[in-house]
């Protein structure tokens, strides 16, 4: 009773992000990261998206700087952030604070198991916000985010 299936129109934007060095993923060490690329992903993430009536806005940069300013938009215009912050995960208390002033469900992906990497990758500053974190299932880690936030967006969770 009342709940939604996945195929009742959603209405809601997710913001993916993707932060330093995955532009090049399906490039760039592919026996962590795959053969994929940022691309590739990206469509995956549109049709995961309208298969529940969300539309998606997909952001990748190098720069802290620009990422922080996408997070402070996507606090007019998204209703839930999906975001790999690449390497800044470990480092930048800035996107920890620009994730604390956004209000939606924040899922943070890592494509590679970053527990099973080197120490420095097991802290995520990211990991104090998120609402869910998928790490180690590749590229489909990004479509599991989509799954989750659609739940939590229906508001059936
Ligand atoms: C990553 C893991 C990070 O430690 C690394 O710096 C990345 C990618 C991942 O998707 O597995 O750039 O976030």
């Amino acid at each position: 009773m009342g709940r939604k299936r996945k195929a009742d129109p959603v209405t809601g934007t997710i913001y993916v992000l993707n932060g330093p060095n995955l532009n090049l993923l399906g490039k760039r060490q592919p026996e962590i990261y795959g053969h994929e690329t940022l691309a590739d992903v990206e469509i995956a993430c549109l049709s995961q998206a309208e298969s529940y009536g969300l539309e998606v806005r997909c952001l990748q940069s190098n720069a802290e700087a620009q990422l922080i300013d996408w997070i402070h938009a996507a606090r007019e215009e998204a209703d839930a952030i999906v975001i790999n912050p690449g390497a800044f995960t470990h480092t930048s208390i800035a996107i920890l604070d620009a994730l604390n002033a956004f209000e939606g469900p924040v899922i943070e992906v890592h494509i590679s198991n970053v527990h099973k990497r080197e120490e420095f990758r097991r802290h995520s500053y990211v990991s104090l916000r998120a609402d869910g974190v998928i790490a180690g299932c590749g590229t489909q880690g990004y479509l599991l985010a989509i799954d989750r936030v659609a739940k939590l967006v229906t508001a059936t969770n």
